[in-house]
């Protein structure tokens, strides 16, 4: 049954240009919205930058530019990043899109013509870096006296004060922990969705939202005098991006099947307070919420601060794009945190990319220019791996659908482990042309066609690479599933192209 699929990745901060952190999340949706895709579901995949606030405000006065030249170099940034990695967002949303304001304002009016908005005083602890406020008790000693540090980017916090309007998330304590009971499968993995019940569990405060003393943001449309608080303009781009305030009925046909994916960092923005505001606004919480760990370098998140950035283009220089992807789906479980090293990186593209998926292209391609005169025989109808293909093809479904890219990828590697432990016991190779070998050579093609399929997430070129030299016309992710992985669908007669190493070894360094 195909269906509608929005997929969306947090909008980035304009303050820092990208780097692996930032991919690991937009490689992930970009490869979920390329498998939705491969089902027949219409799919909308949105990324973006959040471009206001004073964070964003207070870079641009330290570069000595306007707010706004910062913002428009910082997202021409992100964008030929998600150029080089072949990240294809239908939408690349700039919250200083004409079409955002007229959303955020038709939004939050409604909040407030629902009586969930009100005038009062704010004075509290506040971190720029997180655009975030701090109770006393959630912040960090800090060692040099002063203020506390903030628990994310462990610098000190500010103290605030001023004259604000209030959303009042107090009241949506009840509507959370229902919705949460009725959803149980809403926010994944399961030791954040904890998390997120905890919070709204530990008592939730009303929370201003909006600014006083900042020009950079949208203008509160019933007081001129202030503009949103940035986290609240910067949620409601999910909602502009397919039609809020603008088109309606475009709105209707895609919300609430929004897969919002994020880093526990914003857990409590996503978990808490947009469900809360959607639910003020009358609209309804999105479908699913999937929160990922840090990617740490050398243990530690990676940061300005810490001097620890790794940027996608030096890894793409050495790995290729297809590596770069890989590795990223593959070695990064979606969930807990995971440590990047350059050595394991690697090990796995020797391993899974150059040796198995590679070899086995150019085995199979060798062997049939020998034995079968370069033209690739049809698989057995009765092939040992058919059964193996089926069980891959419902894991692989299953994984992605469960937001889990390095399950569905590793079951899909085993199918070419398979494909590649029966031609070692076959060894067409050293056999006769004649039936058998055609067979055994014919399964092998067959492998290599769906692998092609069930990888193009991933592997946006190799796929189409491999697909090419084995015949087929057409690309990989052209194809539909799940009829386009039956058994058999490798029509033999075509002419196998031997070609260069798919993916070249990589050496180790010393
Ligand atoms: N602008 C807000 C998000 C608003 S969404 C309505 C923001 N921006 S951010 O630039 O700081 O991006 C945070 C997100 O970037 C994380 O939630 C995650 O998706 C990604 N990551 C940034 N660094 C990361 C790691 N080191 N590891 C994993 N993901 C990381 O917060």
């Amino acid at each position: 049954m195909t269906g509608r699929f929005f997929v969306t990745t947090p909008i980035y901060y304009v303050n820092d240009v990208p780097h692996i952190g930032h991919a690991y999340t937009t490689v992930t949706a970009d490869a979920v919205a390329r498998w939705h895709r491969l089902l027949g579901d219409d799919v909308f995949f949105l990324t973006g930058t959040d471009e206001y606030g004073l964070k964003i405000a207070r870079s641009a006065e330290a570069n000595g530019i306007s707010p706004q030249e910062q913002a428009d170099v910082t997202a021409a940034r992100f964008r030929e990043t998600w150029d080089l990695l072949d990240v294809v967002p239908d939408r690349f949303i700039r919250t200083t899109d004409a079409d955002h304001a007229v959303a955020v304002q038709a939004f939050l009016q409604k909040v407030h013509d629902s009586g969930h908005i009100y005038q009062s005083a704010y004075a509290g602890w506040y971190c720029v870096a997180c655009e975030a406020y701090y109770e006393d008790d959630d912040l960090l000693p800090n060692p040099d006296g002063g203020p506390g540090l903030d628990p994310i980017h462990e610098r000190p916090v500010e103290w605030f004060e001023e004259e604000n309007w209030f959303f009042r998330l107090s009241a949506f304590e009840q509507p959370l922990l229902d919705w949460y009971a009725a959803n149980p499968d809403a926010v994944g993995p399961e030791g954040k969705r904890n998390e997120a019940l905890g919070l709204i569990k530990g008592g939730l405060r009303d929370i201003s939202i909006t600014r006083s003393s900042l020009g950079w943001g949208i203008p509160v449309p019933w007081d001129d005098s202030q503009v949103f608080y940035v986290w609240y303009d910067a949620l409601i781009n999910y909602a502009t991006a397919i039609g809020y305030g603008s088109d309606p009925d475009r709105f209707a046909t895609w919300w609430p099947h929004v897969h919002h994916l994020l880093a526990k960092d914003i857990l409590r923005f996503h978990c808490v307070y947009w469900p809360a505001m959607l639910l003020a606004a009358g609209e309804d919480p999105p479908a699913s919420i999937d929160v990922h760990g840090y990617l740490t370098v050398g243990g530690k998140k990676m940061s300005k601060t810490s001097l620890n950035q790794i940027f996608p283009s030096d890894l793409v220089e050495e790995f290729g794009v297809d590596g770069f992807r890989y590795h990223f789906l593959r070695d990064n479980a979606f969930g807990p945190d995971g440590d990047f090293s350059h050595e394991a990186m690697i090990a796995r593209y020797n391993a899974d990319l150059a040796n198995n998926y590679g070899n086995l292209l150019s085995r199979v391609a060798t062997v049939v220019a020998k034995k079968c005169d370069g033209i690739g025989p049809a698989p057995r109808p009765d092939s040992p791996l058919a059964p193996v293909a089926a069980s891959v093809l419902a894991e692989a479904t299953a994984a992605w659908d469960a937001m889990q890219p390095s399950v569905a990828l590793d079951a899909t590697w085993r199918l070419i482990r398979e494909a590649n432990a029966m031609l070692e016991e076959a060894e067409p190779w050293k056999a006769e042309p004649g039936p058998e070998t055609d067979g055994v050579l014919g399964d092998a093609l067959e492998v290599l066609r769906l692998v092609s399929i069930l990888s193009s997430p991933a592997l946006t070129r190799a796929s189409g690479e491999a697909w090419r030299r084995i015949g087929l016309s057409g690309s990989p992710s052209e194809q539909s599933l799940p009829e386009a992985a039956a058994w058999g669908g490798y029509p033999g007669g075509l002419v196998v192209e031997k070609g260069t190493p798919l993916f070249p070894r990589l050496k180790v360094q010393d």
